[in-house]
């Protein structure tokens, strides 16, 4: 078995686009390193879009990387995170282009994953993009699951279709790891809030080995790079990051690593948090909040060891009140038992509740606890 727990790594395409090369990945597995990403759990680093030449080789019709980008080849820069215990991932797409316009792997799956393999690649992204009319979506995801598998090499298989085709009916039979279910993400607040909502009714089909992909995280980019746009505050980002982890989703950083601030260091790598996403039962939460207001959202998430996690999510723009009924989760009053919680992103410390939970939440932010009963 490949994977067992939601992917964590870091990508480039959030912030670097088709501004790639051989020395910023270098220089970002050093940072990640130095970060002590690796040891709060974090492994792959995967080059996106945009690392080939605009042609296959003409003689063997295999891709090439663009010697201006990359003038030491695939296989030195593998070498290179190996030896530092990380993982490295590529990407190309199911069409016969990708989405930036290089050439695509379709009909040429095998080849290509057989090029993969020689590298020393341990993850795939495969996006969707010009992909040949008349051709159904889900076969070309089959094509690629079977290509890798028979690389003989161990090639986490990341599928990126948006989404389409119902995405999470079938993509768990095709091999697949992980799968976008979404568009691309924004850094913005509406870009992430409409991402979660979209999945949060789609979650019981994510589970260990294939999990929902919502994207690649802004955190940390605070408006700089591709999909800089607004950027968000430190309360967004701790939302964001704390919803990606309460849908055991894939925790891919999009930021510059290389100039990552304290304060998002901190987030990335609070081991609370971090539980939370690589919960082995991956379960999905259950969300209750003010009827009155839905931009408050209160989410409950079963953990495999007995306990629970707690979130609290402000999406308005004012500060504001939210609860937590603990019957709407399971747990009447009458039952007997109270719920002890611990703050995991604050300095609250431990708190016991009965019977329902009020808690104060500036507009944007969130609180996050971790939760047990206790019998009165
Ligand atoms: C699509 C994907 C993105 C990124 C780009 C690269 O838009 O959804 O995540 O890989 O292609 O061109």
């Amino acid at each position: 078995m490949l994977v067992n727990r939601p992917p964590m790594g870091w990508n480039t395409w959030n912030t670097f686009g088709k501004d790639i090369s051989d020395s910023l990945i270098r220089e970002s597995t050093d940072a990640f390193l130095d970060l002590g990403l690796k040891d709060a759990g974090y492994q792959y680093i995967v080059i996106d879009d945009c690392w080939s030449r605009r042609t296959r080789d003409p003689e063997t019709d295999r891709l090439v990387p663009e010697p201006e980008k990359f003038p030491y080849g695939m296989k030195s820069l593998a070498d290179y995170i190996h030896e530092r215990g990380l993982k490295f991932g590529m990407y190309s797409c199911a069409g016969q282009r990708t989405c930036a316009d290089y050439p695509g792997s379709f009909d040429h799956e095998f080849l290509d994953a057989e090029t993969f393999a020689s590298w020393g690649v341990d993850y795939l992204k495969y996006d969707f993009c010009y992909k040949p009319q008349g051709v159904e979506g889900p076969w070309l995801y089959r094509r690629m699951g079977m290509a890798l598998r028979a690389s003989g090499r161990d090639i986490l298989f990341s599928a990126c279709n948006w989404g389409s085709d119902d995405v999470w009916s079938w993509i768990r039979s095709t091999g697949a790891h992980m799968y976008r279910s979404t568009g691309d993400i924004m850094d913005n607040a509406e870009s992430y809030r409409k991402i979660v909502k979209s999945q949060l009714p789609k979650l019981g089909t994510s589970a260990p080995q294939c999990y929902n992909d919502i994207d690649m995280l802004t955190v940390g980019m605070y408006g700089k790079g591709l999909v800089g746009t607004t950027g968000c505050g430190d309360a967004d980002y701790r939302s964001q990051f704390a919803l990606w982890c309460f849908f055991s989703a894939p925790l891919m950083l999009g930021c510059d690593i290389r100039h990552m601030n304290e304060t998002t260091r901190s987030l990335v790598t609070n081991r609370d948090l971090i539980r939370i996403n690589q919960d082995l039962e991956a379960r999905p939460p259950m969300k209750s909040g003010r009827p009155w207001n839905e931009n408050f959202w209160t989410l409950f998430k079963h953990l495999d060891d007995g306990t629970y996690a707690l979130g609290f999510f402000n999406m308005d723009e004012k500060d504001g009140e939210t609860y937590a009924n603990f019957s709407d989760f399971g747990l009447p009053n009458h039952a007997g038992y109270d719920v002890t919680v611990r703050d995991i992103l604050g300095d609250e410390g431990e708190q016991t509740y009965r019977e329902y939970m009020r808690v104060k939440v500036p507009a944007h932010d969130c609180k996050v606890y971790i939760a047990k009963l206790v019998k009165r």
